[in-house]
C-alpha cells in the first residue's frame, strides 16, 4: 500500500502482505497479514514507529520517499522480534542521524537479533516521553506482549495508541480501519489465542496499564487500526478474564475408525447433555481454529488411536501445542483405541503440565469400541457436563 494520512502529520506507511500463508514457519496465516509502520511528524522531530519485515522493505523506502522524507529523528522499536525490527539496521543506514528508541532489554535483543548497532540506541523508562515539538509520545512498558521487551507508544495530543503486536490481527486488506467487524473479531481472536494466550496475566496487566489512557484510535502493526478501540479492548477483557465456558474442545485422529466411532459417541452424549462441543479432525484441521477454541473451552478430550504403542503423531503435535497455549481450561481426558498394547494415555498425561486440569478417567478400548465402551463415554459425558453445571459455566 502507498502511504496514507491517518489525520494531519500522521501516516501510515507500511506494507501489506496478502500472499504470506506461514509465520514464524509455524502459525497458519489464511488471510495474510501487513507489517504496519506509521510516521508522525512533529513541528521539531520525527518519528518512524516500528519498521516492517525485511521482505517488504522496500515498500516502507517508497512510502517515506513518496511523503519526502529525507530526515529522521526517531526509529520508535516496540519490539524486537524481526517482522518489526528486521527493516531497522537498514532504515539507520538510510537516515543516519535517527536514533533508535527502545525499552532496555529491547536494546540488547536488537544488538543480537538484528544486529543493530548498539551507539544508535537510547532506552526509555516506563511512562517516560519525548517530544517532537507539538506533539509527544509516551512510552509505555508493556512486558510479554508477547516477547519480554516490548512496549506500547501513546501519541498524547492525538489519542493513538501504537501497541505493535498487541491488539493485532493477521489480515491483509486495503482498508485502513476495520470494516467488517466479524472477520475482525475473528482474526484479532486467532491472532490473540495463538500469539498472546500463553500470556493472560500480563495480558490482564498491561490491559490496566492503558486503562486509564484516553484513546481515539488503536493502530496495532498487524491488520487494520480500530477507531472504536472498545471493539479490540473489550473483547481482549473477555479473552483474558472471563471464566472458561460451557465448552468441550475435541481433538483426534482416527486411523481404522474405532476412535472416530467414539468421538461420535462422546459428541452426541455431551450434545444431548446441553454441552458444546468442538470436533477437530487433526489430519485435516486448521490449527488456528483449535487454538481459537481453546481461548473458550472448559474442557479438552483427546481422541487418540495408537500407532508404534504411542498416541498418534498429529495428536502428539496437537497436545504439545495446547500444553503451549496455556488456555484456561478446568478438565481433560483422553479417550481411543488399540489393538494389542498402548500407552497412550501414560504418553499424553505427561505431555499437559501447564494445564492445571482435573484430568477426567480416560476411556480406551480394545479394537473397536463395544457396549461397555460405550457407557464409559456415557459416563465421562455425564462427568464433564456435572461439573460445567457445578462451575455454573456457561455457553
Ligand atoms: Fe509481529 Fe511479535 O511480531
Amino acid at each position: 500500500m502507498k502511504a496514507r494520512e491517518i489525520k494531519q502529520g500522521i501516516y501510515s506507511v507500511g506494507a501489506v502482505d496478502w500472499d504470506r500463508r506461514l509465520f514464524d514457519a509455524l502459525i497458519p496465516l489464511p488471510d495474510g497479514t501487513s507489517y504496519n509502520s506509521y510516521l508522525r511528524k512533529g513541528t521539531n522531530k520525527t518519528a518512524l514507529i516500528d519498521t516492517v519485515d525485511p521482505t517488504m522493505q522496500s515498500v516502507l523506502f517508497d512510502n517515506l520517499a513518496q511523503l519526502g522524507i529525507t530526515h529522521l529523528d526517531f526509529v520508535i522499536t516496540n519490539h524486537a522480534e524481526q517482522d518489526h525490527s528486521g527493516t531497522l539496521p537498514v532504515v539507520l543506514e538510510k537516515y543516519p542521524d535517527a536514533r533508535v528508541v527502545c525499552t532496555p532489554k529491547c536494546k540488547d535483543m536488537l544488538v543480537d537479533l538484528a544486529l543493530a548497532p548498539g551507539e544508535r540506541i537510547d532506552t526509555v523508562n516506563d511512562k517516560e516521553t519525548i517530544s517532537l515539538g507539538d506533539r509527544t509520545l509516551e512510552f509505555i512498558h508493556a512486558p510479554w506482549v508477547h516477547w519480554p521487551e516490548t512496549m506500547l507508544t501513546y501519541l498524547r495530543e492525538d489519542k493513538i495508541l501504537f501497541p505493535c503486536d498487541f491488539f493485532g490481527s493477521h489480515l491483509a486488506t486495503t482498508d485502513m480501519y476495520i470494516t467488517d467487524e466479524g472477520q475482525a473479531y475473528e482474526s484479532a481472536k486467532r491472532y490473540y489465542a495463538e500469539i498472546m494466550m500463553p500470556f493472560r496475566t500480563n495480558i490482564q496487566k498491561n490491559l490496566e496499564k492503558v486503562k486509564d489512557h484516553s484513546i481515539d484510535i488503536i493502530a496495532p502493526s498487524h491488520g487494520p487500526m480500530y477507531d472504536r478501540p472498545r471493539f479490540i479492548t473489550d473483547a481482549y477483557r473477555s479473552w483474558a478474564y472471563d471464566d472458561p465456558k460451557n465448552i468441550v474442545v475435541l481433538p483426534y485422529v482416527s486411523m481404522h475408525g474405532s476412535t472416530k466411532k467414539m468421538v461420535e459417541y462422546l459428541v452426541n452424549a455431551l450434545a444431548e447433555r446441553g454441552v458444546t462441543v468442538k470436533q477437530f479432525d487433526l489430519t485435516v484441521a486448521d490449527l488456528g481454529k483449535l487454538a481459537m477454541a481453546l481461548v473458550d473451552a472448559a474442557t479438552i478430550v483427546i481422541g487418540t488411536p495408537t500407532a508404534l504403542i504411542g498416541p498418534h503423531p498429529n495428536v502428539v503435535y496437537a497436545t504439545f501445542l495446547a500444553n503451549a497455549l496455556r488456555p484456561n481450561l478446568k478438565f481433560a481426558s483422553i479417550i481411543g483405541s488399540y489393538g494389542w498394547g498402548s500407552r497412550a494415555v501414560e504418553t499424553l498425561s505427561a505431555m499437559i503440565p501447564n494445564l492445571k486440569v482435573e484430568v477426567l478417567p480416560p476411556v480406551i478400548c480394545k479394537g473397536f469400541p463395544r457396549e461397555a465402551d460405550f457407557k464409559a463415554l456415557g459416563n465421562l459425558a455425564e462427568a464433564i457436563a456435572a461439573r460445567h453445571k457445578q462451575n455454573n459455566f456457561v455457553s
